[in-house]
């Protein structure tokens, strides 16, 4: 294939997201990792997938960053995870260390790759890998909204019984407890859920979803959510790859748009081949901005630690 992503850290995410794009074709894969071993076992238990699925992508599992050479696309989700108790914010200081290894490697054989950072905490992580690549703000964006909607519209077609496929969610903010669903704007078939459900019953939604996370690491007692985080990332490569200018909740770094400078914050972005094309700026009430800012300020705390 004429398209490269390289994943850095070949654990839960990396491994489930090089199979994910490797069953849908989207690129060659090189899965990396500083453990020997792993990402070639895995990669070439991802490569032998590939026949049954009728996938002709080459999937290569390497310790060394020459491999990723060229890549379209690199997709950091090297770090740890947490564990129950644990909040996003508790993986700060290892975390940092990691994602900025990895970014520096990662872009001295890919100067003109998109980055997208899927590290927790991931705001701030999505801050590392800015002030450490270099890169311009529209090619290093932050996986989180994508799957905090897919979170929220899981809820919201299990609380009303419908497709899944006619729910629509929009969850802003930073990616932790502070993040901030917006029941106005999320939807079935166009309707907002404001009108079919109780208040109580949308409260008890956009709660689930602050605490989304939490409730997997809780269940599995040891590592965090893969599953689902792998198809929200899968869903952004994609969108780069195929140049969709598909608006997605994004991690993106602002200067001004909602009240936000010079941090890294989701917010809706039109996502294409060149990267973040566009910030999608949309009204907010005044509790709505206000939540948002609130979330921003958590954000800048972690940033501010770091001494970035
Ligand atoms: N943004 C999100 O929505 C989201 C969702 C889920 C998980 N995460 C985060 O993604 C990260 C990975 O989660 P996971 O479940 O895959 O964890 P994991 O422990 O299964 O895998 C992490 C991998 O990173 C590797 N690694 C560590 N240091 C490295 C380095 N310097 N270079 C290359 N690889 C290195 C480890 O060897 C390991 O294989 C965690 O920080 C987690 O919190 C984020």
């Amino acid at each position: 294939m004429n398209r490269k992503v390289t994943v850095v850290g070949a654990g839960n995410v990396g491994a489930t997201l090089a199979q994910r794009i490797a069953d849908q074709e989207l690129a060659d894969v090189v899965l990396i990792d500083i453990l020997e071993g792993v990402p070639q076992g895995k990669g070439l238990d991802i490569a032998e997938a590939c026949p049954v699925e009728g996938s002709d992508a080459q999937v290569l599992g390497t310790n060394d960053y020459k491999d990723t050479a060229g890549s379209d696309v690199v997709v950091i989700t090297a770090g740890i995870a947490r564990k129950p108790g644990m909040s996003r914010d508790d993986l700060l200081n290892t975390n940092y260390k990691i994602v900025k290894e990895c970014t520096e490697n990662a872009l001295e054989h890919s100067p003109n790759t998109i980055l997208i950072v899927v590290s927790n905490p991931l705001d701030a992580m999505c801050q590392v890998a800015y002030k450490v690549s270099g890169l311009p703000k529209h090619r290093g964006f932050g996986m989180a909204g994508v799957l905090d909607s897919a979170r929220m519209r899981t809820f919201i077609a299990m609380e009303l019984g419908v497709s899944v496929e006619n729910t629509h969610a929009f969850v802003l903010g930073g990616h932790g407890d502070t993040m901030v669903p917006l029941p106005r704007y999320s939807t079935v078939a166009g309707i907002p859920i404001t009108e079919l459900m109780r208040p109580e019953r949308v409260e008890a939604i956009v709660k689930r979803t602050a605490s989304g996370g939490a409730e997997i690491v809780s269940l599995l007692k040891t590592g965090s959510a893969y599953y689902a985080p792998s198809a929200a990332t899968a869903e952004m490569v994609d969108a780069v790859l195929k140049d969709k200018h598909k608006i997605l909740p994004c991690c993106c770094f602002l200067e001004g748009e909602f009240g936000i400078k010079g941090l890294y914050v989701g917010v809706p972005a039109q996502l294409g081949q060149k990267g973040v094309e566009k910030i999608w700026k949309i009204e907010l009430t005044a509790a709505e901005r206000a939540a948002l800012h609130k979330s921003a300020a958590a954000v800048q705390e972690l940033v501010d630690v770091l001494k970035l």
